[in-house]
């Protein structure tokens, strides 16, 4: 179903910078035309010096509700009127909704991590897993890998300093958290059910490698949070690996944030469609 432009349209978008290459506002059009639902989704490049006006914005035009992307997902938690507890424990936003003037922050991305792994593994054998990074994305996989009941979650990073932050955030919420320097990976390689990258390397094809890809095992599983097939992932194929790319993490977050605004899940087919529409 086509949506009319009335005085009854709701607005809803994204805020980053940049966002050009978003697929959201594709992925969330097509939902609220599927379900019959007056409302449009539109992009906004919002530089960081303005995203507390971009926030007040959201009040003043009444957006109903907003996606979060790189780089504001930290720097609007302080301009909002109430947070999700994964909010508390993640420190990042992707989603907003207004009711009544107030804004309320959340985070999906978790839930889509999570939502991948259920979805897409053939068991959940995970029992210990690997996170390289220490990023913007790092906490809310952190976060779905607790709700995913993993054993032992083991952090490395390039910067220790970074991984030892976020394991001093979650350490309440998980006993078994460590953290062990990049350059020591191969002494725990062995010893993990999945390795997830979370980090920006593999993005440009510049060579760049985390470790020596070459150690993975065929019983490992990969996760790369990146969308394309890096090279770690394809180092995954090879080897016979069960593996993911982050492209269904970008699903289920924009799912579970659809949920949020219209108290709708979409249905198989929906979801089915979207996965056809993101992968042009
Ligand atoms: P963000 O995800 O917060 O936007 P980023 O620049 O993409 O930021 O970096 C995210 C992660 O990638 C960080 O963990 C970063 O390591 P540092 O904390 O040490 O900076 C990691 N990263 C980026 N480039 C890297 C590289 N060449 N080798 C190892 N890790 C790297």
């Amino acid at each position: 179903m086509n949506i009319t432009i009335n005085g009854n349209t709701e607005i809803y978008c994204i805020y980053g910078h940049p966002v050009k290459h978003s697929k959201s506002p594709i992925f969330q059009t097509f939902l609220f035309q599927k379900y019959g639902i007056n409302a449009i989704y539109i992009p906004f490049e919002i530089k960081p010096e303005n995203i507390k006006d971009a926030i007040n914005a959201i009040r003043i035009f009444n957006i109903k509700g907003t996606n979060i992307t790189v780089p504001h997902k930290e720097s609007v938690i302080s301009y909002l009127d109430d947070l999700s507890d994964e909010v508390k424990t993640i420190k990042a936003v992707n989603t907003i909704k207004n009711i009544d003037g107030k804004l309320y922050g959340y985070n999906t991305d978790w839930y889509g991590f999570y939502e991948s792994i259920k979805r897409n593994l053939k068991e959940n054998k995970i029992k210990t897993a690997l996170v390289i990074g220490a990023g913007g994305s790092t906490r809310a996989i952190i976060f779905g890998l607790i709700r995913l009941n993993v054993d032992h979650i083991i952090i490395t990073n390039r910067t220790v300093s970074k991984a030892e932050e976020i394991k001093n955030d979650f350490i309440n919420l998980h006993k078994e958290i460590s953290v062990i320097p990049l350059e020591e990976i191969n002494k725990c390689l062995l010893d993990v059910d999945i390795i997830i990258n979370t980090t920006s390397v593999g993005l440009k094809d510049d060579g760049v490698d985390l470790f020596d890809y070459d150690n993975i095992s065929s019983n490992q599983i990969i996760f790369d949070v990146i969308y394309k097939e890096t090279k770690l992932i394809k180092k995954a194929q090879e080897k016979g690996c069960e593996y993911l790319t982050g492209h269904d993490m970008l699903i289920y977050q924009g799912i579970k944030a659809f949920e949020i605004w219209t108290d709708i899940y979409p249905n198989e087919e929906s979801i089915f469609h979207i996965r056809k529409l993101i992968s042009h």
